[in-house]
């Protein structure tokens, strides 16, 4: 694997808010069909960490590497653009818009100054079935689904968009069970497509279950990065809570 280039390298990435440090130089490299899991106490800076690769945020210092080559997204559709698709942990659907057209925003199919709204609706439907994705209607409101439901398209939007890196915040912090489990079959399926996917999630068992690496944050720090099959859950807890040292620390 290390001898592969990463989709996506970060290499000293640096983020201040006022006094706060969020990210003090953080490295991370995600690998094509590989699961990255991002770990860490709140506040670690994992969303900040997201938000900086997605584009929200400019990094102060560092870089950011897509397929080895240096790019500075002066936004979240430059980042798009470059092929990063993000769920956000405040999901960014639009609540009175329908199922169909927050799947499409920004790249609705067209003729002319028209949108093919029943090509749309068409595509959504299949998208959402070939997933196995239980929503009545490709026309309902997303304010009208559950947090769960809306949690779902939203993944199904950036496995439409289909980035070679799909960046997911928290995807089952408000799931149900059989949720959880359809959004952990959805990013096995970006693994198999061969997209590099990074998740941050609080959930140990998601976590043990579908990554192939574990990153974990500590005070805008990278304590350390394990192979899944090379660590246990009480060594990654440790490197949350700082009860293990850190890589950092101790080299
Ligand atoms: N836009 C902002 N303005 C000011 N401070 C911010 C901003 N975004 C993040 N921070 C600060 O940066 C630090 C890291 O926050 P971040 O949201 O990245 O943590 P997190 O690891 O995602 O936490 P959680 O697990 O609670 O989601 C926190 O101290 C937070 O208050
Ligand atoms: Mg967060």
């Amino acid at each position: 694997m290390s001898t592969l280039q990463p989709t996506l390298e970060l290499r000293g990435i640096k983020k201040t808010f006022g006094h706060v440090s969020a990210l003090k130089g953080v490295d991370l490299a995600a690998y094509s069909g590989e699961v990255l899991a991002i770990v860490g106490d709140n506040g670690a800076g994992k969303s900040s960490l997201i938000r900086t690769i997605s584009g929200v945020y400019r990094p102060d210092e560092g870089a950011i590497l897509v397929e080895g080559e240096q790019q500075a997204f002066s936004n979240p559709a430059a980042a798009r653009a470059a092929g990063i698709a993000t769920v956000f942990q405040d999901l960014a659907l639009i609540e009175v818009l329908d199922v169909a057209t927050n799947m499409f925003i920004g790249q609705y199919p067209r003729r002319g100054p028209f949108v093919r709204r029943k090509a749309m609706e068409r595509e959504a439907r299949a998208f959402l079935d070939e997933l196995g994705v239980s929503v009545a209607s490709v026309r309902t409101e997303i304010g009208m689904l559950s947090g769960g439901q809306r949690q779902i398209v939203a993944i199904a939007r950036a496995m439409r968009t289909g980035g070679q890196v799909v960046l997911l915040d928290e995807p089952t912090a408000a799931l149900g069970v059989r949720e959880t489990a359809q959004a952990a079959d959805m990013i096995r399926t970006l693994r198999e497509r061969g997209n590099a996917v990074i998740v941050v999630s609080h959930d140990m068992s998601l976590v043990f279950e579908l990554a192939d690496s574990i990153q974990v944050m500590r005070l805008g720090e990278v304590a350390g990065v394990r192979r899944r099959t090379d660590t246990t859950r009480d060594e990654i807890i440790g490197l949350i809570t700082g009860a293990i040292t850190g890589d950092r620390l101790t080299a």
